[in-house]
């Protein structure tokens, strides 16, 4: 089967079964699964021919002693440079499992089967890895691509709607940054809707796999272009930092609106573009209202390492499918949201 994007030449992504595909993909080699208790449960029969590794759940266990707990099992099992190492699960198994893989023995094939949305539309593909430090996001980490990368949308079925929801979220940021026609698409639809519509989700799935694709392909490292992905990300982690009561997607959702906002206040949208936005982030059941006080936000945004001195550079829209990297005065920004 041909893949349905190739990234940096080597890491074929399938929008595919990955009952159906997995099994050609990983042919005859060794291969160790690394996943969690739920993703076993849920999928033994796609994961059971494997040995496997399995790891717990949430953001805190993506750490370095995580990774050390894997490279002792793959000792005790005796892996080698040829086992293939496959991550079954969401942003948080592949983002360990593409770590682990890139470290031991100084490196081993890899692949994925991404698991929940925001792992197909976004984790999987592109080739970042890695885990937190002392709370800090992604502090130890490589760019190394995955040899492969199945996004199963029939896997998200089982997928607690709340992360489905949040996952949505990171479909509309790819279609404000570069699929109009998406947009449009998901104006016209509900999440029942997309939860139920098979071949709408693939669309969907494959639409926002493809934005982030393109723009790695044309920059892996985030010098230029890839920065455009992180569309309504700096509020997004000042909101993640500041309170536990949103998940990343949703913290997406709310950093999205806020940003069509600017943009508009700066006279780079109008208003019922923004408006638009707005209304579809809603329409999907997604929160666009800060759960904390704006001038909060602002305050953890401008402590950030990141954004010193008295401009952020932040992504905006410029029209719905097209979006750039726009100086904005910290200032301004205080006088509009404080
Ligand atoms: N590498 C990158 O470029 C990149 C990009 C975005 C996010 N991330 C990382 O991704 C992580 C978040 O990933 P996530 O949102 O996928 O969360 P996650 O990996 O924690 O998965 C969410 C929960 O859903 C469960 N689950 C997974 N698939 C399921 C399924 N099909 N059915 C039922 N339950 C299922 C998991 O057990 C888990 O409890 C963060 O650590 C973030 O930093 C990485
Ligand atoms: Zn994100």
């Amino acid at each position: 089967m041909n893949p349905d994007f190739t990234v940096r030449e080597t890491s074929r992504v399938y929008i595919a079964s990955a009952p159906e595909l997995l099994p050609e993909l990983v042919a005859d080699r060794r291969v160790v699964v690394i996943t969690d208790a739920t993703i076993d449960r849920l999928y033994q029969d796609l994961i059971a021919p494997y040995e496997k590794i399995l790891i717990g759940r949430g953001e805190s266990i993506k750490t370095l002693q995580t990774v050390e707990q894997i490279v002792r099992h793959l000792v005790a099992l005796g892996a080698d440079r040829k086992t293939f190492l496959l991550a079954v699960g969401g942003g948080i198994v592949s983002d360990i499992t593409g770590f682990v893989a890139s470290i031991y023995m100084r490196g081993l094939s890899f692949g994925f089967v991404s698991t929940t949305l925001l792992g197909q539309v976004d984790a999987s593909v592109g080739g970042k890895n890695g885990v937190n430090l002392d709370g800090f996001k992604n502090m130890v980490g490589c760019f190394t691509q995955p040899e492969f990368v199945i996004c199963d949308p029939a896997m998200l079925q089982t997928l607690p709607e709340r992360e489905f929801r949040a996952g949505m979220a990171e479909i509309v940021k790819s279609s404000i940054i570069g699929d109009e026609a998406m947009f449009e698409r998901l104006e016209r639809t509900t999440l029942a809707e997309l939860r139920r519509d098979r071949e709408l989700l693939t669309a969907a799935v494959r639409s926002a796999v493809r934005v982030k694709a393109e723009i790695v392909e044309r920059d892996e490292r985030e010098a230029g272009d890839r920065r455009l992905l992180n569309l309504g990300h700096t509020l997004a982690h000042a909101i993640e930092k500041s309170t536990p009561k949103m998940i990343h997607g949703e913290a997406v959702a709310v950093g999205t609106a806020v940003v069509a906002d600017v943009a508009a206040r700066m006279g780079l949208i109008d208003s019922a573009q923004r408006d638009r936005i707005c209304a579809l982030l809603v329409r999907l059941g997604l929160v666009i209202a800060p759960p904390v006080a704006m001038s909060k936000l602002l305050k953890v945004m401008t402590k950030d390492k990141k954004s010193a001195g008295e401009n952020l550079h932040l992504v905006l829209p410029r029209a719905i499918g097209h979006c750039e990297v726009v100086t904005v005065e910290k200032q301004q920004l205080a006088t509009w949201f404080m």
